[in-house]
């Protein structure tokens, strides 16, 4: 399956938001309720990875009017589409929204345990800050990570 354009995510994605989820994460998970909110979140953006076989992926930022930081909440590739780019794909449109709202940097927490992400990130010029213990429903740690964002002009 061939990844389409990355789009916002709409009200109609949010039974394929959820069965990526669940697939991707056991616990911690993002709720339906969650994604909704995010759907029409000013602060929120939520996107997603179509294809013609249905939704790959998505990626969640936040950007507080208060932060100067852009926080990456939740990005998750369905399992069928795993190590062929797309990971990257939506976390470098992450990053693309995060600069055009004016974001000198872009934050996010990863499981000490989660090897995959934490090569993604660091391949993408994610910087480790730190580490928060006892972060996650069980008890694993959060490794933190940041990039600083080039601003144009
Ligand atoms: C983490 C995740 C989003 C990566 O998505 P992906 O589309 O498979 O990643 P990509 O194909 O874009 O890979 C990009 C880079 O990530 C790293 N990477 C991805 N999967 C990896 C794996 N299984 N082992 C080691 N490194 C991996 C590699 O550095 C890769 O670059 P390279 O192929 O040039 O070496 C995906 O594995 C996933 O959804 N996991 C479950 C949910 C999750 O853990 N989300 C992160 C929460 S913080």
């Amino acid at each position: 399956v061939s990844p389409s354009r990355i789009r916002p995510a709409t009200l109609d994605d949010l039974d394929e938001l959820l069965a990526i989820e669940e697939a991707a994460f056991p616990g911690d998970r993002m709720s339906r309720r969650s994604f909704r909110h995010a759907v029409g979140s000013p602060t929120l953006a939520l996107l997603v990875a179509p294809s013609r076989a249905g939704l790959l992926g998505y990626v969640l930022v936040e950007m507080r009017r208060t932060a100067r930081l852009a926080h990456v909440s939740s990005i998750a590739v369905s399992k069928r589409a795993r190590g062929q780019g797309l990971g990257r794909r939506l976390l470098r449109a992450a990053e693309r929204l995060a600069r055009a709202d004016g974001r000198e940097r872009i934050r996010l927490e990863v499981r000490a345990d989660n090897a995959p992400a934490q090569a993604l990130y660091e391949h993408d010029g994610y910087v480790r800050t730190g580490v928060e213990e006892d972060y996650y429903e069980d008890g694993t740690a959060a490794w933190r990570y940041e990039k600083r964002l080039k601003l144009r002009g």
